[in-house]
């Protein structure tokens, strides 16, 4: 492999002044990020909802697959859809598939099989992975395709973050819905299904506590 010609040379991590003070306005700021489950129906401009998803499409990935696909869905008419069978699946879900744990695991979330934030929210960004060999002449064979896209989904949500809208990582399961409505193969795996718009105030969100560092991380 001859590097001169494979490879380029980028111009990019500029030595920072103070590089604590940047990591600690960083931290802050995505401290501050709550899963919100209230939205305000005022719409968001789609060039900065765009602009969120190719963020996402700069994640790391195996062997540079980018197995990772984003429907942008605005229409009212199709999120009211993926409301409709959200909730089915979601009334399922907590009357009779969840386990007594996971139902305990969820309560001080206050959710439940109401989704109505699917046809609130004035966007909704399904995330799919694409799995398997030689799935298309774009993709390839994939490799670590839940890694990556859930890499992904954090640039995404990070992104959303950054511009001042709020976001909620929902997972109805199974989501194969997503497919029909979206009329998308079965080679397209739903991964997560991102609501994002501005927060309805009062922006009101589980009490809820994030672990210390010491619990996260120990260093060697
Ligand atoms: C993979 C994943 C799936 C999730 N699924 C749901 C969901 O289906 N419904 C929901 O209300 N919240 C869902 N959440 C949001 C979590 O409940 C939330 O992130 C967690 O309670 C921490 O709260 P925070 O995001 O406000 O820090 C999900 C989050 C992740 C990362």
């Amino acid at each position: 492999l001859d590097y001169r010609e494979n490879f380029i040379e980028i111009s990019a991590y500029p030595r920072l002044e103070n590089p604590v003070q940047k990591s600690v306005e960083f931290f802050e700021l995505m401290s501050s990020r709550r899963s919100v489950r209230r939205f305000s129906p005022e719409p968001v401009e789609r060039e900065v909802l765009l602009n969120a998803i190719r963020a996402a499409g700069t994640a790391p990935n195996g062997a540079n697959r980018q197995p990772w696909f984003f429907a942008l869905i605005e229409s009212f008419e199709i999120r009211e859809r993926i409301r409709r069978d959200a909730e089915k699946v979601e009334t399922l879900f907590y009357a009779e598939r969840a386990s007594k744990q996971c139902l305990a695991d969820l309560k001080p979330l206050g959710t439940g099989p109401d989704k109505h934030y699917l046809s609130v929210a004035p966007a909704l960004i399904a995330v799919f992975t694409r799995h398997g060999q030689g799935i298309d002449v774009d993709t390839g064979k994939t490799y670590y395709p839940l890694e990556s896209t859930g890499i992904a989904v954090g640039l995404l949500i990070t992104a959303l973050h950054t511009v001042g809208l709020a976001s909620l990582t929902h997972t109805p399961r199974p989501m194969n819905f997503l497919n029909d409505i979206l009329n998308l193969d079965r080679s397209y795996r739903p991964f997560v299904l991102v609501v994002t718009g501005f927060p309805a105030s009062p922006i009101v969100v589980p009490d809820i506590s994030r672990k210390p560092l010491n619990k996260i991380c120990r260093v060697y």
